[in-house]
């Protein structure tokens, strides 16, 4: 159960440095319920970082993370999943020598029965589950027993982004889903992400967009080289607020700014 504030993540001085990297350093950062919040920042801000290490890709240097207010260590990215947070990552996490409906799948497949090499996949299942998986997201590939290493960038992070929003979960999180993707597969996305917000399933969205964020979320927090600087009402704020937060150079008149 989210806490009273409905707040559903919460990190709490999340810090990660690669020997003397310190790509993030005390990040306090929280999602509400059915909030859609974006994370911008230059290149080499944390972004990716912080994505990671709230999803158990990596293991944080310090710092806590509160899921639906019970403090987590996520060990591995499953463990995340099995929570209810769906993540697209900026390096696509696919397997490249599967069919769309493994790949949908993985790492929750379905089995007729379950016993160690003796186990046996229940692939008509699987394959009507995907079908309905990408119904549900309107994405269409031509065929979906194809292995992924024979699609384009773009379908590939289609099938990325229909397996996180096809499970239902209770945090969607998107490291740059259209920075690939063509005019058309990149207003699809944006089609998803608006239903999720229909939908009332939160997400936390990183983009170098600013249009599209601004098109999209309810808050924009800002990264600087490994802090975060700034959370901006989209509503009330302007592009220039945004890229004087993410450059540290005033751009001039600062809107509604309200600084963390
Ligand atoms: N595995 C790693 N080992 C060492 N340094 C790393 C590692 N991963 C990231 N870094 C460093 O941490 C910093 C933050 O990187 P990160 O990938 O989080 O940036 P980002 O905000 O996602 O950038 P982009 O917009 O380019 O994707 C960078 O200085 C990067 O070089
Ligand atoms: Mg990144």
């Amino acid at each position: 159960m989210a806490t009273d504030e409905g707040v559903v993540l919460e990190t709490r001085g999340l810090t990660k440095h690669y020997g003397g990297v310190e790509a993030l350093t005390g990040a306090d950062f929280t999602i509400r319920r059915g909030e859609h919040v974006a994370i911008v920042g230059d290149n080499g801000a944390g972004k990716s970082t912080f994505v990671r290490n709230i999803t158990g890709v990596e293991r944080p240097t310090s710092g806590s993370i509160l899921f639906e207010g019970q403090d987590v260590q996520f060990r591995a990215p499953i463990d995340s999943r099995n929570h209810g947070i769906e993540t697209v990552y900026q390096n696509l996490a696919l397997a490249d020598h599967l069919d769309v409906p493994s790949n949908i799948f993985l790492g929750r497949e379905a089995y007729y029965f379950r016993l160690g090499p003796l186990s046996w996949l229940n692939k008509r299942k699987m394959r009507r589950e995907a079908e309905r998986v990408l119904e549900r997201t309107g994405i269409k590939i031509p065929d979906l027993t194809q292995p992924l290493m024979s699609m384009s960038g773009g379908q590939r992070q289609c099938v990325a982004i229909s397996r996180a929003a096809g499970w239902g979960a209770k945090l969607i999180i998107m490291d740059e889903p259209t920075a690939a993707l063509g005019i058309q597969e990149t207003t699809r996305v944006e089609t998803i992400i608006k239903g999720l917000k229909e939908q009332g399933i939160p997400v936390i969205l990183i983009s170098h967009n600013l249009r599209q964020v601004f098109k999209l979320v309810d808050r924009i927090v800002v990264f600087r080289r490994g802090r975060i600087v700034g959370s901006l009402d989209a509503k009330t704020t302007d592009g220039n607020a945004v890229v004087s937060l993410i450059t540290g150079i005033d751009q001039g008149v600062h809107a509604d700014a309200s600084y963390i």
